[in-house]
Order: structure tokens, then sequence, then C-alpha cells
């Protein structure tokens, strides 16, 4: 598969097996992230992975987004270690990479994890406290989003959403 199939095929996955996610899945999942770009390649990622049966109870308390996913990441940076623009006269000061940084982290793993014949939900509709305090992020933690996943539940499917695109030229603009 291309990457372009690949990136086709990929859909936000809302409904999983009752299935772990192989040690070494997980491992290729990670280290996709691990090998990602970041501003200046100061690697200011952090990833939990959160998986025990506790720790999920508490994320579930806190968002029931992840839905039945037997592992979720919370992805985030360090403020300590981000890049940060200074001088940047649009924004009037400074401006810090480090959401970039997750981000692009997070989409590699979600990517590799397609690659993998995984499903996985990219995650933002969160209460931010709420999740901090389940999973106990410590204060050099930002966080960025959560991604779920696991073995997809074929029953399921892409949602109706995955099929709408807008076209290129209502997006791309050449100059
Ligand atoms: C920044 C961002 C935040 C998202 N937050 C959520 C979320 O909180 N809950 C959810 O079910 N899906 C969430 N999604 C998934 C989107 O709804 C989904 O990617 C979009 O509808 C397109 O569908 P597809 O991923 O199946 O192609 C999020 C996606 C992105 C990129």
């Amino acid at each position: 598969m291309d990457f372009l199939e690949l990136a086709s095929a990929r859909y936000s996955c809302r409904h999983y097996l009752d299935a772990s996610v192989e040690d070494e899945l997980l491992s290729k999942v990670l280290e996709a992230g691990r090998i990602a770009p970041t501003a200046k390649n100061n690697q200011p990622q952090r990833v939990v992975v959160v998986q025990s049966k506790e720790a999920l109870a508490r994320l579930h308390e806190a968002t029931p987004m992840a839905r039945n996913a037997p592992v979720v990441l919370a992805v985030g940076y360090a403020p300590s270690e981000a890049s940060v623009i200074a001088m940047d006269s649009y924004y009037d000061g400074t401006y810090c990479a480090g959401t970039q940084d997750a981000s692009i982290v997070a989409t590699s793993m979600m990517y590799e994890a397609a690659e993998l014949g995984l499903g996985s939900l990219w995650i933002r509709g969160y209460d931010t406290g709420k999740v901090r305090e389940a999973l106990d992020l410590g204060d050099d933690f930002e966080l960025v989003m959560l991604l779920a996943i696991g073995h997809p539940d074929e029953e399921y499917g892409p949602s109706p959403m995955h099929e709408s695109r807008k076209a290129l030229d209502e997006t791309v603009m050449y100059l």
C-alpha cells in the first residue's frame, strides 16, 4: 500500500475488538513517534501509555471519548524543552512550537498504527483538567491530545464524516 492509499484507508475508529494491542505493535507505534521531526530537534514530546485496567478506568471517569480502546496514548510536550521562537512580531512576543511537535508525533503514530492494521482515534473533546488529574500529569507536561489505539471492530467501519472532504480548490491557494 503506498502512502496515499494508507492515508485514504485510515479512519477514526470508535469501536474496538475486545483484544489487547500486542507489545510488538505498540513498540512500532511508539517508535514512529520517537523518530518524528520536532522544532530544532528538541524532542520535547511526552507520551503516556494508558493501558492498565486501573488507569483506563480513571480515564473513562474523566472522559467517555476513548470508547473501549485497550490503549490510549496521552500525547503532549514538556514546556521546559519545547522550542520557543522569540520576538515574533505577528504574535507580539514569543511562539512555542510544542503543540506542533506533539501533533506531528501523534500523526506519525496514527499512521503507523494504520499501517499495522490497528484502528486509532484522535481525541481532543475532553476536559483538560479532568484528564490531567486522572492521569496525574506533572507540571512540565502540556497535554495536546489523546490517541486511542486498538484492533478495529470491522462491523462498524468509518463514520459518514470520513467520506466528506472539501475539494482541493476550496482549501489550497496558489500564489
Ligand atoms: C484535532 C482533532 C480533534 C478530534 N477530536 C475528536 C474527539 O474528541 N472525539 C472524536 O470522536 N473524534 C475526534 N476527532 C476525529 C474527527 O472527528 C475525524 O478525524 C473527522 O471527522 C474525519 O473523520 P475520519 O478521521 O474518519 O476521516 C478529532 C480529530 C482531530 C484532527
